[in-house]
């Protein structure tokens, strides 16, 4: 069979054979209860909290500021769930352009509580309008701001620092979607001035299903699930010790070896534009400023190609994502590029090219031919 190519990242990615490894070792050895107080359920314990100090400090956090979760999904339904019922909020401030996790936790939110929900204007850029944001901090209620630091879709990134120092001098809390960036750049919450972040451990080279909530000390939050006392009495319900301990032997992974990936991932991205470019002349790149692993571009090609384009790439074992993976298949086109492409170029094909350490330059040639042979 012809070699697959993976380039889909940003949707999920490969289990480092290492994460493999260390949940193996987990599930053979560790089967104690983190809840019993014998040797098992101690050993057990162990690794729950020796996971959470090792993630704590590449993100330059108090390890009590780490709530395990079963997703990123989940992490911001609860942040944001909490923080209206019972952190006074009365308005939230986000984009058209947050990831479903956000987008319809905010509508729920707003219908369900009455809560003011406003959306920051998006430049064409596909980046925040940051007059925009400051102009509805000026209004004095009690707000959270919810925006994402690298959009999933198209890979712009919010400037983090500058968005909270904004929510710090207008008092508002600030809940930032890390899970396309943590694990893949440097996040110091010493410097970084935000109240939430959230992650998930499948973006970042780990297994599915685990992630995690960062609650900046001094915020009270209600327990997402109540029962035992895992988690602070927060998410109460048995630990998954093996995830929990393979997400952080990716999170420790990638932090070893960040600069090194960041330069050769960055690499790859610039190779794969210049070879779009040079065969797709009339070619548009969508966002400025974008991530160093993610590429959203719309191709020239007529409308009865695009029904074909992915199918075609599938077939010879290539991956891709248009706009976002759960949106594959939908008819209905990305919320995120209705909010900043034309309707004419909505209906030409747009590709998600997603890459991580594991891609080379001869995986981007093979896209490039499969393009050119659709
Ligand atoms: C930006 C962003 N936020 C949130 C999520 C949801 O994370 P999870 O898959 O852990 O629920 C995703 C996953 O695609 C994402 O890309």
């Amino acid at each position: 069979m012809s070699k697959k190519v993976y380039l889909d990242s940003a949707a999920t990615t490969c289990l480092l054979p290492e994460v493999i490894d260390e949940m193996v070792q987990v599930l053979q050895n560790d089967y104690g209860n983190p809840s019993s107080t014998h040797s098992f359920g101690r050993s057990s314990k162990t690794l729950v909290e020796s996971s959470r100090k090792s993630i704590a400090k590449h993100l330059n956090c108090s390890s009590s500021e780490l709530i395990f979760t079963s997703s990123g999904t989940e992490a911001t339904n609860w942040i944001l769930n909490n923080a209206v019922k019972h952190n006074g909020i009365k308005r939230i401030i986000s984009s058209k352009i947050e990831h479903h996790a956000t987008l319809y936790t905010v509508l729920a939110l707003q219908k369900e509580y009455n809560i003011q929900l406003d959306f920051v204007n998006i430049l064409p850029t596909g980046s925040i309008d940051y007059n925009h944001l400051s102009e509805l901090l000026n209004q004095e209620i009690p707000t959270l701001v919810s925006l994402m630091h690298v959009n999933n879709e198209i890979g712009t990134q919010l400037d983090v620092s500058k968005v909270g120092k904004l929510c710090k001098e207008h008092k508002a809390l600030f809940h930032c979607d890390t899970v396309q960036s943590i694990g893949k750049s440097k996040i110091d919450l010493e410097l970084l001035p935000v109240d939430f972040l959230v992650a998930s451990a499948h973006k970042f080279h780990g297994p599915k299903g685990i992630g995690f909530a960062y609650v900046r000390k001094g915020i009270v939050m209600q327990p997402m699930t109540y029962g035992g006392a895992q988690e602070k009495g927060l998410r109460a319900g048995t630990e998954a010790v093996h995830q929990i301990a393979g997400m952080a032997k990716a999170f420790d992974l990638g932090h070893e070896n960040l600069e090194k990936d960041m330069a050769y991932i960055s690499d790859l991205k610039n190779y794969c534009i210049e070879q779009l470019l040079a065969n797709f002349p009339d070619i548009r790149i969508v966002g400025e400023n974008t991530f160093y692993n993610i590429i959203n571009f719309i191709l020239p090609f007529s409308e009865a190609k695009t029904a074909m384009m992915l199918f075609n790439l599938d077939i010879k074992g290539i991956a891709v994502s248009r706009g976002s993976a759960c949106q594959s298949g939908s008819v209905k086109p990305s919320h995120v590029l209705s909010e900043i492409l034309s309707d004419e170029n909505l209906k030409k094909p747009n590709l998600r090219v997603s890459f991580c350490h594991t891609n080379t330059k001869e995986d981007i040639d093979m896209l490039i031919e499969g393009l050119k042979s659709t």
